[in-house]
């Protein structure tokens, strides 16, 4: 089979170093790259870089190789046109329909589905131009990615940071999987839990667990591709933010549920991916544990912690709102998940099967689906966005 043929454009942003990282990831897992920076960009990358990372001539402008038309046939041949960074103006360009270099003519004549990852100063950012420009972009079918908030140039923080390229990537990956899907979650508010909660023994030790949080933060991203407001509860991932997500840090079940809770109560939605501890360290040591010579160590004592799933279950925050747990069997998966989905009370149980080598920080994920209506809905073997795909099929289902 052919390789998917992606243009990424680059313009002139302090950003565009990312992108470096952004092509990498395209070139390595298998997709034809032409890069087409505008002058701007080459002041902070040089040409050098993105023909040596892309294995193609670079060129900014329509005057070089004009007998091969580039300038219309870049466009006409790509299966997917990826802006990262995209600076205000070149979102007003392209809004516009003005084109002025190879880069906003190739814009002109891509007939396959656009995305944009803006990034610049949150005054940028917010302007009333930018976001109609914004607006039109997206009303005409291209994909803007919402920017990050976190630390722009100099010493300015806010909105209108890059994303992580890991995470305009996915992006990626899902329109060319997908093409540009109608955002059927729009308008709804989803919370979703990730990763593994620790319960502190002392300052250096805790108790936790082997979850990564991929399966949660795969949630996340679908959920705001689909149009969602995301709010991410996350628990010592250490993964980058899924763009457009917002992010609430947790360390221990008690801080995942005051978050979960809070988040809840103006939710659609609320899918527990984390794995929550069930047991917490009776007492917290001030100072390190320290070994006595010869001595056998104190036993640690457990307490129960709260059940955050079966909590929501009970308490609904909204009427019809929808909760989605997780379950990780090692035995009688099916049963077992059965008799788990009834004890906690929520709409769907994603039952998945774990073992030492089984979903645990893997990119692939297998489960069934099951339902409190007695549906069952299998996700054959495969990424962990396509399980999560599937459960914001079912979820939108119930939400009608
Ligand atoms: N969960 C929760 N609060 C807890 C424990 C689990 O909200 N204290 C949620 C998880 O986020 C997941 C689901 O409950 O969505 C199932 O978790 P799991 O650990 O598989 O089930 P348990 O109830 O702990 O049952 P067991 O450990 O006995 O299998």
């Amino acid at each position: 089979m052919d390789k998917p043929k992606v243009v990424l454009g680059v313009s002139g942003g302090i950003a565009a170093y990312k992108a470096c990282e952004l092509l990498r990831r395209l070139t390595e897992s298998g997709h034809e790259v032409r890069v087409v920076p505008t002058a701007s960009a080459l002041h902070f990358v040089g040409a050098a870089t993105w023909s040596a990372l892309s294995g193609h001539p670079v060129s900014t402008e329509v005057w070089d190789d004009v007998h091969e038309v580039p300038h219309v046939r870049i466009g006409q041949h790509a299966d997917l046109v990826v802006v990262a960074p995209a600076t205000a103006d070149v979102l007003a360009k392209a809004a516009h329909g003005l084109a002025d270099d190879l880069l906003t003519n190739t814009l002109l004549t891509a007939r396959c589905p656009v995305v944009f990852a803006p990034a610049m100063h949150t005054e940028m950012w917010e302007h009333p131009a930018t976001q109609e420009n914004v607006a039109t972009l997206r009303r005409r079918g291209a994909v803007v990615i919402e920017p990050a908030v976190g630390r722009l140039t100099g010493v300015d923080t806010g909105k209108g940071r890059l994303p992580d390229p890991a995470e305009i990537y996915a992006v990626c990956r899902r329109v060319l999987d997908r093409g540009v899907t109608e955002p059927d979650l729009r308008g709804r508010h989803v919370v979703v839990s990730a990763g593994g909660t620790r319960e502190p023994l002392d300052p250096v030790r805790f108790l936790g667990n082997r979850s990564s949080g991929k399966q949660g933060y795969a949630l996340a991203r679908t959920a705001a591709a689909r149009g969602a407001r995301v709010t991410l509860v996350a628990a010592n991932t250490g993964l980058p933010d899924p763009a457009g997500v917002d992010v609430v840090p947790v360390g221990t079940a008690v801080q995942l549920r005051e978050a979960v809770l809070k988040a809840a109560a103006d939710a659609d939605a609320v899918v527990m991916a984390a794995a929550v501890a069930d047991f917490r360290p009776a007492a917290y040591a001030a100072g390190k544990i320290k070994k006595k010579d010869d001595k056998e160590p104190d036993p640690i004592v457990l307490v129960r912690n709260p059940d955050v799933l079966a909590e929501i279950s009970a308490e609904r925050a909204r009427a019809g709102q929808v909760i989605v747990g997780f379950a990780a069997e090692t035995d009688d998966v099916l049963a077992n998940g059965r008799a788990k989905l009834e004890r906690k009370g929520c709409d769907l149980l994603v039952v998945n099967e774990v073992g030492e080598r089984k979903t645990f920080g893997s990119e692939e994920n297998e489960a069934v689906v099951l339902g409190a209506d007695g549906t069952e809905t299998p996700v054959a073997h495969g990424p962990k966005d396509h399980l999560a795909e599937t459960v914001w099929d079912l979820v939108a289902q119930r939400l009608g």
